[in-house]
């Protein structure tokens, strides 16, 4: 239990901002007026559980129009719903909580949801690419290409068709990409990181893929921020034999995808971030000032190595 508690701690560690956050203030408070969703319709694959219904739930606190989860268990999703339709009650938003099977890995599927939406003329506001596949500790070459891929269909291919949906939905307004990715892409030689390979390249192949969508998609048509929600308790550390209490809050990384999801957070678009960092030291200082200089601050790239646009 010593070795776990002291790995938990050094994975809340990280040399960004001085102040680092466990639990929700102010600033990303989604009851703060300045990150309303009033008027918008948030899509959240997976939101019937873990990160995405802790993100969810921040989005019904933030009076968000509609809020849709997306996920293959309708039990699941019928639960996560109710319980979200209990936080618009007592948040006195009115959020509407749309639930719809679908597995993101199925083409017909996928389609058949993106035609209903269209039918229904709803128009999707902000996306968060949250869902996720988890593997067995093995290296590459031990699962094997089938699997390897299989992570990739999921971690990647399915954000990549759900963005090219998104985006060319037409309401002449800007439109928000949130991407859920993991501190795994900037820890592969971590012990423990190391041991899920097939994870870590596939969560890095999604965040640099949001990376260079950014780079090629103005800002004031789409603004993309990726980042790692903290370390919060699902199924698959439940699996590991861990228990709640060692997890963080998912009012934290709830609060800061909405706030990542309003006008304030522009100056992160393309970049990769943690949901602890505090977002006023990040918007202001020292860390600001390197964030407009740096092209390659906080992106994925090569350590140690830079070339032409030398900073
Ligand atoms: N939890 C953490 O500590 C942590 C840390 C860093 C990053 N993350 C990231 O957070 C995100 C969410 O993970 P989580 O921790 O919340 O895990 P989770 O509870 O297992 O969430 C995954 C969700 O995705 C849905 N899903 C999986 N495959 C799907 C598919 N093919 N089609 C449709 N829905 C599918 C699952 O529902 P069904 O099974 O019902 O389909 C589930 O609701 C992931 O991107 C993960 O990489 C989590």
């Amino acid at each position: 239990m010593e070795n776990i508690q002291e790995m938990f701690a050094q994975l809340h560690e990280t040399n960004v901002t001085k102040t680092t956050h466990r639990q929700l203030y102010p600033a990303i408070s989604p009851k703060r007026p300045e990150l309303s969703q009033a008027g918008k319709v948030i899509l959240i694959p997976g939101g019937g559980t873990g990160v995405g219904y802790g993100i969810a739930r921040s989005f019904v606190q933030a009076s968000a129009d509609t809020v849709i989860l997306l996920g293959r268990r309708v039990n699941i999703l019928e639960e996560a719903a109710a319980k979200l339709e209990e936080e618009a009650k007592k948040s006195n938003t009115n959020t509407k909580i749309i639930k719809q099977a679908c597995d993101m890995t199925n083409p017909d599927e996928t389609r058949a949801f993106w035609d209903s939406l269209t039918a229904k003329g709803i128009t999707v506001d902000v996306l968060v690419a949250n869902v996720a596949k988890f593997s067995e500790p093995k290296p590459i070459l031990e699962l094997g290409s089938d699997e390897v891929w299989s992570q990739f269909e999921v971690n990647v291919k399915s954000h990549l068709y759900f963005t090219e949906q998104f985006y060319s939905q037409s309401n002449g307004k800007k439109k928000y990409l949130i991407n859920v990715s993991s501190q795994v892409i900037h820890m592969t030689a971590h012990a423990g990181v190391a041991q899920r390979p097939a994870y870590t390249l596939s969560k890095m192949a999604a965040t640099l893929l949001f990376q260079v969508i950014a780079q090629n998609t103005p800002i004031t048509e789409l603004q993309v921020i990726s980042f790692h929600p903290g370390l919060i308790f699902n199924d698959a550390w439940k699996s590991m034999g861990l228990t709640p209490d060692l997890f963080d809050s998912d009012e934290v990384c709830g609060g800061f995808a909405v706030w990542a999801a309003t006008e304030q957070a522009k100056f992160l678009h393309g970049r990769f971030v943690w949901s602890s960092w505090d977002v006023d030291e990040l918007a202001m200082g020292e860390i600001r000032k390197r964030i407009d200089e740096d092209p390659y601050f906080l992106k994925s790239s090569i350590v140690g190595l830079n070339g032409a646009l030398l900073t």
